[in-house]
């Protein structure tokens, strides 16, 4: 493709050549610029007999579009591709939008834009396609086929089979692709591994086409992301590797492509450190191009989250937020206005405040989740945001906020428990079980919370009240029929009672283990703390229990650090119980080593983690290690620096990095042991 037709299909991005300054001849400038002149004229002549002033004005498809269309299509990335066959105007600039949406996962809205240039131009085979796609969220593991398939039906209604073999090969072959993804009668891997090859295909064919490269590359991801996870570890680096090549070539050539960016911050949202620092760059690159997406100003925290860097983490989560809220404002939207986006930043926005101790500011934010989901009436993601919220802000805060309802007291005043958000009742249909990952574990989760605010720190008194152990057990109760049905789905999926699409949802090993770590983590915290409070009996019951679930946490295949998924993550609960038990710990010296080793295991694994630091200064101060406490601690204030000053973890932190006068006396290793014994017992 020479570059005149590359500049007719795209607007922007493109870097300029960097051409040499030619040294040019008194004459040939001469000559140069009489030519100029008559083509001027010539230009000027054309112009005005054959441009009216109105339809030369109607020649960029923006003016076709109102109100907050306008500022979406100017504020969601330079590019705009004309690929389609079309002549409508108003059509290709609802399908550009549709497109631009649609790479940044705005899709409720995408659809929407897509339908209406179908509306205005009803055989543009390309908006079909766009639509389609919108029903498939590779990233999110979600799909809806049968919407899919019925948009392709439309289109084959809509588009005489002339018109369609009419269509250019760019057109044809995105129909290919797309109907390949959507096939019937094929597996979910045979489905997403066709798509992504012809994809591919149409990528390299087309080299001006940054979106069909967005698009490849986000196959790539989707491959890597699906659902039970079909690649070898040796197929996944190089799906990895390629999806690498791909956008690192088509970001060079499209450095603005909103899409590029987005699915390569991604691309580095990787355990490794050094790799995941690569995200930063695009990750801003990509607020800037797309400044009213939600999305484009979230994604930067996927790796500040990795980093540690938590104000950084609230910043742009904070920006995700408000481009949500502007956009809803201005087209009076409701609260499931760009739901999908925008309290997903809330949420991340509430975890970054907690982890540098800012619990008012996560108490407001999930207030506000609490009013959101209380106007859908607590249902599909609105009731997971506000039960994983409530989680973190329960868990997050060490018990600090004083009971954070659910819902509202009066609900159910007795037992505040969490309604049931997963029908344990039957075997769902496939489309549930599409998604039967997510309410299960946030209402798991939600349910240890609860039972961790009436056992942390309460005397054994308050426990064993009658109302607090009622609570107790009917929560214990639900968690343990919530894994006993994750378990059914899993035999049921391997003895092929269920449908393909949702065996391998059901098959998933690593969801399993996460519900049943929290099983375990739930009754291992009340053995603890009953224990703590006096009742001997538990003592030596809640550490095998901790133990079987760090076996189950350490067999995970990923460490990812998504907050939705890091609630109570095995180390640090383990540590913090091991902190908390230590006053009646028959072996105060072992279990502060662990407890040390725990927290330093949670640090590695997400860097900066509140609690782990804390637990770290905790565990050095009963070793004794008064120097190694300090710094932890002083860690603890510095990312704590905006926090709270009353929160009590700050206030620990703060009065164990006081300037303690004397120097310490050199311990012996003997006089450890008694140094912490007698600390222990203080
Ligand atoms: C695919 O299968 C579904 C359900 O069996 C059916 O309704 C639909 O028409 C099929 N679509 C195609 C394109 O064959
Ligand atoms: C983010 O965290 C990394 C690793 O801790 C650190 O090196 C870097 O300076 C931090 N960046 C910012 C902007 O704070
Ligand atoms: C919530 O429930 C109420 C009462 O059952 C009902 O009137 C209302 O339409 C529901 N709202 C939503 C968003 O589902
Ligand atoms: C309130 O809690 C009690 C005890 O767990 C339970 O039986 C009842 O169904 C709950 N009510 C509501 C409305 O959730
Ligand atoms: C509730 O109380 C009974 C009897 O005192 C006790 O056996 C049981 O372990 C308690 N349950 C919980 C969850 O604390
Ligand atoms: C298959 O799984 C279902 C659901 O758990 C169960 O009811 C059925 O007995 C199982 N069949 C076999 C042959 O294991
Ligand atoms: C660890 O995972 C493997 C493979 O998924 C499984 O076979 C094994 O039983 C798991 N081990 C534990 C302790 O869960």
């Amino acid at each position: 493709m020479n570059d005149s037709e590359r500049a007719g299909l795209v607007s922007g991005g493109l870097s300029d050549g960097g051409q040499k300054p030619v040294k040019v001849n008194k004459l040939r400038g001469i000559i140069c610029w009489g030519v100029f002149a008559v083509i001027l004229v010539f230009l000027i002549i054309m112009t005005s007999v054959f441009t009216e002033p109105k339809s030369y004005k109607a020649a960029t498809p923006v003016t076709y579009l109102t109100g907050e269309d306008v500022v979406l299509y100017n504020g969601l990335g330079p590019i705009k591709v004309l690929v389609p066959t079309t002549n409508k105007l108003n059509a290709l600039a609802n399908y550009q939008l549709g497109l631009q949406l649609l790479q940044l996962f705005w899709y409720d809205l995408a659809i929407q834009k897509f339908q209406t240039a179908q509306s205005m131009d009803k055989r543009l085979a390309m908006a079909y396609v766009g639509e389609a796609l919108a029903y498939k969220q590779p990233l999110w593991q979600t799909e809806d086929v049968a919407a899919a398939q019925a948009v392709l039906a439309r289109m084959d209604a809509n588009i005489p089979d002339n018109y369609m073999a009419a269509l250019s090969g760019r057109e044809r072959a995105y129909i290919n692709a797309v109907r390949a993804l959507y096939a019937n009668g094929t597996s979910l891997q045979a489905r997403e591994t066709t798509y992504s090859t012809l994809m591919q295909a149409v990528a390299n064919e087309y080299q001006d086409d940054p979106d069909a490269c967005a698009f490849a590359a986000l196959s790539l991801l989707g491959q890597l992301n699906s659902v039970g996870g079909y690649l070898t570890p040796e197929q996944a680096q190089q799906v990895r590797y390629n999806a690498d090549e791909l956008l690192g070539d088509c970001t060079f050539y499209f450095p603005n492509h909103a899409g590029l960016l987005h699915y390569q911050v991604y691309l580095y949202d990787v355990d490794n450190l050094e790799e995941a620092a690569k995200g930063v760059t695009p990750g801003i690159a990509l607020g800037k191009t797309a400044p009213v997406s939600s999305r484009a100003q979230h994604m930067r925290s996927h790796i500040y989250m990795r980093l540690g860097n938590w104000s950084q983490v609230v910043d742009s989560n904070t920006a995700a937020v408000a481009a949500s809220d502007n956009y809803c404002t201005a087209v009076k939207g409701s609260n499931t206005c760009d739901a999908d986006n925008r309290w997903h930043a809330l949420e991340w926005q509430m975890y970054g405040q907690t982890q540098m101790c800012g619990v008012t500011a996560a108490t407001t934010a999930y207030k506000r989740m609490q009013a959101v989901a209380a106007s859908q009436n607590y249902t599909g993601d609105y009731g997971q945001w506000l039960y994983r919220m409530y989680a973190h802000l329960q868990l997050q805060s060490l018990n600090s906020v004083a009971a954070v309802g659910l819902k509202a007291a009066s609900d159910n005043a007795t037992a505040m428990l969490p309604p049931p958000l997963y029908m344990t009742a039957a075997i769902q249909n496939a489309g549930d079980i599409q998604d039967h990952f997510w309410p299960p574990h946030a209402e798991a989760h939600a349910l240890l919370a609860r039972i961790y605010s009436l056992v942390a720190g309460r005397t054994l008194t308050q426990i064993n009240s009658a109302a607090a152990n009622a609570t107790i057990a009917a929560a214990q109760a639900r968690i343990d029929a919530i894994v006993a049905r994750q378990n059914d789905l899993t035999a049921a999926a391997a003895n092929g009672t269920l449908a393909v699409a949702a065996a391998g949802s059901a098959a998933n090993a690593e969801m399993t283990a996460l519900l049943t770590t929290v099983q375990l983590q739930a009754r291992a915290l009340v053995a603890a703390y009953s224990c703590v409070g006096g009742d001997s009996s538990k003592c030596g019951v809640w550490r095998p229990l901790m133990d079987q679930a760090l076996a189950l946490h350490n067999n995970f295949s990923s460490s990812s650090t998504l907050p939705s998924l890091k609630i109570a993550p095995t180390p640090e609960f383990y540590g913090n119980l091991l902190v908390a038990t230590l006053p009646v710990a028959s072996d105060p010296f072992e279990q502060a080593t662990t407890a040390s080793r725990m927290f330093s295991v949670c640090l590695q694994q997400l860097p900066g983690r509140m609690q782990c630091v804390l637990g770290s200064a905790r565990a050095a101060k009963a070793l004794g290690n008064t120097d190694m406490a300090k710094s932890w601690y002083s860690q603890l204030a510095a990312q704590c620096r905006a926090g709270d000053a009353r929160f009590p973890a700050l206030v620990e932190a703060k009065a164990n990095t006081a300037p303690s006068p004397p120097p310490p006396k050199k311990s012996s290793g003997k006089g450890l042991r008694r140094a912490l014994a007698s600390s222990a017992s203080a």
